[in-house]
């Protein structure tokens, strides 16, 4: 006894590679097929990169090993002006060395330091 799916028998017809001729019953079966396994693709994807997800990761390198990054600045310490990152991408965090500017441009966003600066009176 065999069973196949409604729909496979499609797939055994001949003609379906010979010359690449398919036939409107073969096309019905494999355009879901082929939908189907190009969306769990990519739904995995994102999935497993961590990345368009609601739940992603904010840093992605800068010490991973501690439980939580802090830095803490005297004001008086700062000088006249300090530019802080804010993206996550510097090579000199916590300041700013430019970075965000390739991270916005690759991912669409908007990100851009912190800056803090004395008045001039
Ligand atoms: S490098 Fe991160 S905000 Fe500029």
């Amino acid at each position: 006894m065999s069973y196949q799916l409604p729909g496979l028998s499609a797939l055994t017809k001949p003609g379906l590679l010979p010359g690449f001729r398919v036939s409107k019953d073969q096309l019905t079966t494999i355009v879901p097929i082929a939908v189907a396994a190009a969306l769990s693709t990519y739904l995995l994807t994102r999935y497993f990169s961590g990345q368009s997800s609601p739940k992603s990761k904010v840093n992605p390198s800068i010490n991973k090993d501690s439980p939580k990054v802090v830095h803490s600045f005297d004001i008086e310490d700062i000088g006249n002006k300090a530019v802080y990152c804010r993206c996550w991408r510097s090579k000199k965090f916590p300041y700013c060395d430019g970075a965000h500017a390739k991270h916005n441009e690759e991912t669409g966003d908007n990100v851009g330091p912190l800056i803090i600066k004395k008045r001039n009176d």
